[in-house]
């Protein structure tokens, strides 16, 4: 990891519950000063319930998903605007769980993002191939193309964030290797400088999302692109997530 400071973030996809919180507490407790930025994105109706659990923490609390729009006709959706009026700071976008769900594009997911953005949030724009994709060599030409194609206009180091999560590594077990990650990385790090500024593109963060587990995490860490991750299982479990929080 460079000199960036590291964002370690959990994401909760459908799980947890009001009883959950007690994780809350306990990584807040095990964790009082980390040496990165920490952040859980829980299910939307959970969010103002873990705003309040970890108010006086370390813990910043994002979202999942918003919508481009900041009200409207638009059943089950949230606002950009609600999510930070409930007190999260930051919000995922293009989750591949959301493009394969929900037919998500990269255009729509770059309104997502420029909406979080007009609403004062982080964007965690996420990014990453299928295992056809992979084995078909072109990991890296899907990977420059959604970050092209879902980084909004107005996107800098300090309201976006970038997510690369291998869609078959996703709550699979199998990790990219160190080698994949640093060479989708590189390339996303130099991707970015034609598409914001060149000090932007410097300080923005990479985080690497796909089965990171404590026993794994130190060594993608290393990795000079990687400023972070992205975490689904290993987050529930303030004992598994502290455990990623460490090596960071
Ligand atoms: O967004 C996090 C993610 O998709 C990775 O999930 O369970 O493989 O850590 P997991």
């Amino acid at each position: 990891m460079s000199d960036i400071r590291p964002l370690i973030a959990g994401n909760w996809k459908m799980n947890g519950s009001r009883a959950a919180m007690a994780e809350v507490s306990a990584l807040a407790a095990a964790h009082p000063a980390p040496g990165c930025d920490v952040m859980l994105c829980p299910p939307a109706p959970l969010l103002p319930i873990m705003v309040e659990a970890a108010s006086g923490t370390k813990i910043a609390v994002g979202a999942q998903d918003c919508h481009a729009n900041v009200s409207g006709a638009h059943t089950g959706d949230t606002s950009a605007t609600l999510i930070a009026e409930l007190g999260a700071t930051a919000v995922i976008v293009g989750h591949s769980e959301r493009r394969a769900d929900h037919g998500e594009t990269d255009a729509a997911i770059a309104a997502k993002a420029a909406a979080a953005h007009q609403a004062g949030l982080i964007a965690i724009i996420c990014i990453g191939e299928t295992e056809a994709e992979r084995d078909a060599g072109r990991a890296l030409e899907v990977a420059r193309s959604q970050l092209a194609g879902s980084l909004p206009a107005g996107a800098t180091a300090a309201n976006t964030v970038i997510a690369y999560e291998p869609v078959w590594a996703i709550g699979t077990g199998k990790v990219a290797s160190v080698a994949d990650i640093d060479e989708v990385h590189s390339a996303l790090r130099t991707a970015l400088a034609d598409l914001m500024s060149a000090e932007d593109a410097a300080a923005t963060r990479l985080l690497y999302g796909g089965s990171v587990k404590p026993g794994n995490a130190a060594e993608i860490f290393a990795v000079t692109d990687v400023n972070g991750a992205l975490v689904g299982g290993a987050s529930l479990k303030a004992a598994d997530f502290g455990g990623i929080i460490a090596a960071a």
